[in-house]
């Protein structure tokens, strides 16, 4: 520069933050049951915390949802009195993101269905959206997150974070780097994970990474039991609940995740590990083709009318 030229703005920084502190305001893309999950818990945590959806009345559920759910947690005694408080005042509810002020937003959470077009076009629009030096995390239960940066131009600030459902009450976060993604922005979003009050667990950028490449086979397999007719429902689950010790049988935890999203992650599965171990139980396919996905339509498995 010669004594002349007129002083240019500074660059914007490409820095992520350095620690979880200076993470102080969270985007949440996707108000459906896991991205309200995880703005309450950002919320909890004295994030100021946006919650984007392109649906009011999603928008709407998502709201009334984390308020009960942070009534019920702090009427137990575990959310205080201020941490309640966050929950049910520290969001912002927005209709769609144009004219959202980003520009002090220092990490972007996708939660969007757990389909891959879809994803894409959302880490597009949030590479333009927002600042340089913010990174990028999806919730995608299987989908490559290498596949997901190269949607943007800051493949090194993208990261798996793959919370588990019920969010503000399962304490396990797997953390998936892809391909280009840097070991700073991987640490970063494990000590977030810690700083959540949850557990992370860090996984290679594999289909369905450690989580679901466990737990959907098991899910999958309880649909072929149910369709060959060897137990009914009801005593599939109360085997595996009473036999195995689970929380819940594996057909009211397919209700629970959504019959749509396991078929979707059974499909992931089956297409990029190529086995035909994989493949998603045509019973599976037939109740997501009658619109039956779970608790969330009122029927799946079971019904919830
Ligand atoms: N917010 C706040 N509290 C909640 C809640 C929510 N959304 N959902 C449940 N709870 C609380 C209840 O208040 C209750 O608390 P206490 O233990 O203090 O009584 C507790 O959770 C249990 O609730 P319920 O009595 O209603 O029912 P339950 O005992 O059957 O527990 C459950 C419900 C927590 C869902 C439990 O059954 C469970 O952990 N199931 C397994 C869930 C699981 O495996 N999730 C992972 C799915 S895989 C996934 O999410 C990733 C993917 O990619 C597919």
């Amino acid at each position: 520069m010669n004594a002349t030229d007129a002083p240019t703005a500074p660059a914007p920084t490409t820095a992520i933050p350095a620690t979880p502190a200076d993470v102080t305001s969270v985007l949440v893309v996707g108000a459906g049951q896991m991205g309200s999950g995880i703005a309450q818990v950002f919320a909890q945590a004295g994030r100021n915390v946006l919650l984007a959806d392109v649906s009011a009345d999603q928008l709407a559920r998502a709201k009334a949802g984390i308020n009960k759910s942070a009534r019920r947690l702090h009427e137990k005694g575990r959310l205080s009195d201020e941490q309640h408080r966050n929950a049910t005042e520290g969001i912002t509810y927005l209709e769609g993101l144009d004219g959202a002020d980003l520009s002090n937003v220092q990490l972007a959470i996708e939660a969007a269905t757990e389909h891959l077009e879809t994803k894409l076009r959302i880490f597009a629009d949030l590479d333009a959206r927002m600042p340089a030096g913010a990174v990028l995390a999806s919730n995608t239960s299987s989908i490559s997150i290498t596949t997901i940066a190269a949607a943007t131009t800051r493949p090194q600030h993208v990261v798996g974070m793959h919370f588990m459902n019920p969010v503000p009450v399962l304490e396990l976060v797997e953390v998936i780097s892809g391909l280009e993604t840097t070991e700073a922005a991987t640490t970063l979003v494990m000590e977030l994970t810690r700083e959540l009050g949850k557990s992370p667990v860090h996984s290679k950028d594999v289909p369905g990474f450690i989580a679901n490449r466990i737990l959907l086979p098991m899910v999958n397999e309880a649909f072929y039991v149910l369709q060959e007719g060897i137990g009914d429902a009801e005593g599939i689950d109360t085997v595996m609940k009473l036999g195995m010790a689970h929380p819940m049988g594996p057909l009211a935890l397919a209700d629970l995740i959504g019959l749509d999203t396991c078929l979707a992650i059974c499909e992931v599965l089956h297409r990029d590990l190529g086995d035909d171990k994989y493949r998603p139980a045509p019973l599976l396919r037939q109740y997501v083709a009658a619109g039956r996905l779970g608790r969330k339509s009122g029927k799946g498995v079971y019904s919830y009318e």
